[in-house]
């Protein structure tokens, strides 16, 4: 079932804890209503991610930035598509305790607010990692990090106590490379092995009813980091060490791609007792090959019962950590990608048809925009248009040019232009036909005038 925790009691418990006991007996009957209140409401069950991963008992999250809360389209396609979040960088240690005892969690209340406010699962992200950790931390002795680690993971996780569904306890702790030994950081060198195990119990005390989780990436296929954390995490089940899930970062790109084996490792760990969570899924790519490796992820979550949820690391490409690499569902206009498509339909989803964009359920194509050549007067943009889920027979952008721009002219495409002259709408030519996922393009040379603004590109729409 959908582990969804009832926000109902959030300001209770982020005053005292008492949500829980309240629950008492009738925990699992408000489970199921708020498991449903967290399906988006604006479209059909199924044609969403979160909906259609709902439905296969699975949860559907993004990493999201606080900052990004005030931009109407992000939270709508948060809102719409998601029913989880992952905060990505407001729960590391820098950000809540950028000095020693002195917590900031405005940030990450206003992430976890909107979250509940919305029925949406919380991830916590991260308690102990040797990255984004202020230096006051890394300046201690072995005595004092002790203490400053315990504290540190019993303050933040009392402030969100009864309100994360999943902790990531623990974020790369292994070092990279053939050896599976412990990555050098303040808590390996000062603490020694034991510290992860004193994290996890710390935590299991702090909050009890949060899912603790050891989370890596290179982890993904069967190799020795992997097989390092496999050993731990068995170790840890045998001498009754709390750990609940372990999360598969899962960045990927070329030099890194989805390992043939990722299905069979998560299965082993998901063996060893423990849940199995998707929690920084990107891609790098496009297209149908990015589309492509995307539905084989989904899959192989859904082949693995323990398996219980994806999170992928930010919404629009433009916000990605790896932005550059295009790695994420959404391009830099909200319109869906064909790896959207490819998700939705592996969770079992369907795409509804209609015009595409923000919040729209199953864009019949999207329009995606890049200036190809630039010679300061001037530049060539070229629009590539990509259908969705099902074959389209024709397509129609719009583009508009802020005066005194001008376009001269347009190729692959047929344009008319609105009454200011600064609308232009491009409707296919010859090239309207196009398969499932496949990708046409048209291009278009502008005057800048003296004017410098980008040409917006609207939804792609086809009938
Ligand atoms: C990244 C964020 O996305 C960036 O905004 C930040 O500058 C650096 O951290 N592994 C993790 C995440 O566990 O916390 C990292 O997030 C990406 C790699």
């Amino acid at each position: 079932m959908l582990m969804i925790k009832s926000r109902a009691g959030s300001r209770a418990t982020r005053g005292g804890g008492r949500l829980r006991a309240v629950l008492g007996v009738t925990t699992t009957a408000l489970l199921t209503v708020t498991a449903l209140a967290a399906l988006p409401q604006t479209a059909h069950a199924a044609d969403t991610l979160g909906a259609a991963a709902a439905e296969k008992g699975r949860y559907f999250g993004a990493a999201v930035a606080a900052h990004r809360l005030s931009e109407a389209q992000y939270v709508s396609t948060l809102n719409t598509e998601f029913n989880s979040v992952t905060p990505e960088n407001e729960m590391k240690w820098d950000a809540l305790e950028p000095s020693r005892g002195s917590f900031n969690f405005s940030s990450a209340d206003r992430i976890v607010n909107h979250a509940q406010s919305r029925g949406m699962d919380v991830r916590g992200h991260t308690l102990v990692w040797h990255s984004q950790l202020p230096s006051w931390v890394s300046g201690l002795g072995a005595a004092d990090l002790r203490t400053a680690m315990n504290n540190h993971i019993t303050e933040v996780m009392t402030h969100y106590k009864g309100e994360i569904h999943s902790w990531d306890v623990v974020n790369e702790a292994f070092q990279d490379g053939g050896s599976g030994a412990r990555r050098s950081s303040p808590f390996q060198d000062k603490l020694g092995n034991g510290f992860i195990e004193e994290a996890f119990r710390t935590a299991r005390a702090a909050d009890p009813d949060a899912k603790l989780c050891y989370n890596d990436y290179n982890t993904d296929g069967v190799n020795a980091k992997s097989n390092a954390v496999y050993t731990m995490v068995k170790d840890f089940k045998s001498r009754g060490v709390p750990i609940d899930c372990v999360g598969f970062q899962s960045h990927f790109n070329s030099a890194s791609p989805v390992p043939s084996d990722y299905q069979a490792n998560l299965q082993r760990f998901a063996d060893l007792g423990v849940e199995v969570q998707i929690t920084e899924l990107d891609i790098e790519g496009s297209g149908t090959t990015q589309a492509t490796h995307y539905g084989n992820v989904v899959k192989a979550c859904l082949a693995v019962t323990r398996c219980t949820g994806i999170t992928v690391w930010g919404i629009p490409d433009k916000y990605s950590w790896r932005a550059s690499g295009t790695p994420l569902l959404f391009d830099d206009n909200y319109n869906k990608k064909p790896a959207y498509h490819a998700v939705l339909s592996a969770l079992g989803g369907t795409s509804g048809g209609g015009p595409g964009g923000p919040g729209t359920p199953g864009a019949a194509c999207t329009a995606t925009y890049t200036t190809a050549e630039d010679w300061g007067g001037g530049y060539n943009g070229k629009v590539t248009v990509t259908a969705g889920s099902s074959p389209i027979s024709n397509w129609s952008v719009n583009v508009t040019l802020t005066a005194p721009q001008k376009v001269v002219s347009v190729w692959n495409g047929t344009p008319a232009w609105d009454s200011s002259g600064n609308v232009m709408t491009v409707k296919s030519s010859w090239n309207g036909t196009l398969a499932a996922g496949a990708s046409t393009s048209f291009g278009f040379t502008v005057n800048r005038n003296g004017g410098s603004a980008p040409p917006q590109v609207g939804a792609c729409t086809a009938s």
